[in-house]
């Protein structure tokens, strides 16, 4: 039995498989103890690793579009050509494999040699990048910068003592403990002298002069540059009340918060959440996960509702009193006095350990010192260029005039801070690459997945395909007839195809 559950699936491909049984889009299958997808796009046949780099998700159960899959459960893209990992959130290429033919039947036996990314033709290749941020958009440019084979200079500056993680891990399972440390860098220490980029942590960037194209450090030191990005993301707010700045009162945003929440999670019995949207309830679960009882206070009357609905906010709140969460919702906490917190409606909770994730603020003073065009962010336009000839702005300060829904928008999203850091790397490199992905992130709630494509400000009609309450849905928020945005709840094709949908219409 344990056998057949190790085994790995599908036919032995190294054996073949006749044509006839490979009628579809993809055939799982393996070669020796490796998972081996075979694809068909128009006349051609791939093979290609059955297993997504960023989180092993399945792409068996993705989407094929001309030369590349789609992951089901974040999204990144493949080329099934060259396996190279060409959309965030995954950055390792896939292994691909030679497919033979013998007669009517398709044989894969061995790895072709890795073959190289694409790459875009850098035109005004500059020698001197400065990357101001060790965050989503900071690494995912680097990383790309150098994937497009550029050879100059590239200096990462970042506030954080830690090198790049994978953030949304800190609300997640590294939080409930169930995630090793080892698992949060995206890129091993040893990459960033490996890949010459000069990662320089616990760096203060105090301004930017445009003028003379130099970034000064809050040590006084001036690094020049001939192109810049700023990445420099959001910070969580803070509650102005009295006793928010006690040692067991957190925010969370990096590891070392993270860590800091940790240490007082140990032991603790009881827990209080401030802010009850994706942030809070994300710990909340986390915290839940480590047996702590859990109060979540919230201004809102339902959870979430803003930017998922009633309906949905519904089923994200009674998911999480099933898992023990205590709601205190349409309230707010006005102080804390030690362990004991005031709540506006004039109870008093005990806890031992309180964070807050009521909401962040994006990180603008260095662009607006600099003198950059300002709208609640930083302008950017198709190429993510800020007003500044040579900067760049990416992640959670940009706004941008996104292609879908014709308006200009910020948002808060790993996986598209990290898309514009790659697309920004290559517009530094002089590619001319119009910033038109459509926005797309997920949330995890003990498991249940919540997956999100488009952008709904507002809309006037919400459109239930399936059932919320058995976790099998999709929801779109529509204006006029239009859909805006979709999300889903373990209907993964779908919410593939609802982006691809998206991204066509706005082409
Ligand atoms: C706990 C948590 C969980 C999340 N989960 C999800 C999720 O599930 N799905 C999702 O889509 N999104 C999630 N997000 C949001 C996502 O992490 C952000 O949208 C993303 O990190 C934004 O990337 P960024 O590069 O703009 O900013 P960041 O990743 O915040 O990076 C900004 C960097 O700039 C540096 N910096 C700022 N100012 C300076 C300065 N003056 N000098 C030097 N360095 C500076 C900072 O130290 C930091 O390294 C989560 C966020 C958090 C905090
Ligand atoms: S597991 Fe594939 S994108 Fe996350």
């Amino acid at each position: 039995m344990a056998d057949q559950q190790n085994s790995p699936a599908g036919p032995d491909l190294s054996q073949g498989v006749a044509l006839s049984e490979f009628s579809g889009d993809m055939l799982l299958g393996h070669v020796g103890d490796d998972e081996v997808l075979l694809v068909r796009s128009g006349s051609e046949i791939f093979a290609i690793d059955a297993h997504c780099s960023h989180y092993h998700g399945p792409l068996a159960d993705g989407l094929v579009d001309g030369e590349s899959i789609h992951c089901p459960w974040h999204h990144a893209c493949f080329d099934l050509r060259t396996g190279e990992a060409a959309r965030a959130p995954a950055f390792n290429q896939l292994a691909v494999w030679k497919v033979e033919r013998d007669g009517d039947r398709i044989v894969v036996r061995q790895k072709r040699e890795q073959p190289k990314p694409r790459i875009g033709g850098a035109v005004d290749a500059p020698s001197r990048i400065v990357i101001v941020g060790g965050g989503a958009a900071g690494f995912a440019a680097a990383e790309m910068l150098r994937r497009q084979e550029y050879r100059g200079s590239i200096v990462m500056l970042s506030s954080e003592r830690a090198p790049p993680v994978d953030r949304p891990n800190l609300s997640k399972d590294y939080l409930a403990g169930s995630a090793p440390e080892d698992w949060l860098p995206l890129r091993p220490n040893d990459f960033y002298a490996g890949a010459d980029i000069d990662l320089r942590l616990g760096t203060e960037v105090a301004s930017i002069d445009a003028k003379t194209r130099n970034v000064l450090l809050a040590g006084g030191q001036s690094i020049p540059y001939d192109r810049l990005l700023l990445a420099t993301g959001a910070e969580p707010v803070r509650l102005p009340i009295p006793g928010a700045d006690q040692a067991h009162v957190h925010v969370l945003r990096t590891l070392d918060d993270c860590r800091a929440i940790i240490a007082s999670a140990d032991g603790a019995r009881r827990a209080i959440v401030i802010g009850a949207s994706f942030i809070g309830l994300e710990v909340a679960a986390s915290l839940r996960a480590r047996e702590i009882e859990v109060h979540v206070v919230g201004l809102e009357q339902r959870p979430m509702e803003r930017v998922l609905g009633a309906e949905m906010g519904d089923f994200v709140h009674a998911l999480h009193e099933e898992h023990g969460v205590i709601f205190h919702l349409s309230d707010t906490v006005t102080s804390i006095d030690g362990k004991r917190a005031t709540l506006k409606s004039g109870g008093v909770l005990e806890a031992d350990v309180v964070v807050v994730g009521v909401g962040v603020r994006p990180r603008l003073s260095l662009a607006e010192r600099c003198g950059l065009a300002i709208d609640r962010g930083v302008k950017v336009d198709a190429y993510l260029e800020t007003s500044a000839p040579g900067i760049y702005a990416a992640g959670d300060i940009a706004r941008w005039s996104d292609p879908h829904s014709g308006e200009a928008i910020r948002v808060e999203h790993w996986v598209v801070a990290e898309r514009q850091g790659q697309a920004a790397a290559r517009n530094m490199l002089g590619q001319r690459e119009v910033f038109d992905a459509v926005p797309f992130f997920w949330s995890q709630h003990y498991d249940v997945p919540i997956n999100y494509v488009g952008h709904a400000e507002k809309w006037d009609e919400i459109e239930v395909d399936g059932n919320i309450g058995t976790r099998d849905c999709v929801v779109r928020y529509k204006s006029g007839g239009r859909v805006l945005a979709v999300a889903s709840i373990y209907r993964d094709l779908a919410s593939l195809q609802a982006e691809l949908a998206m991204e066509r219409a706005a082409a």
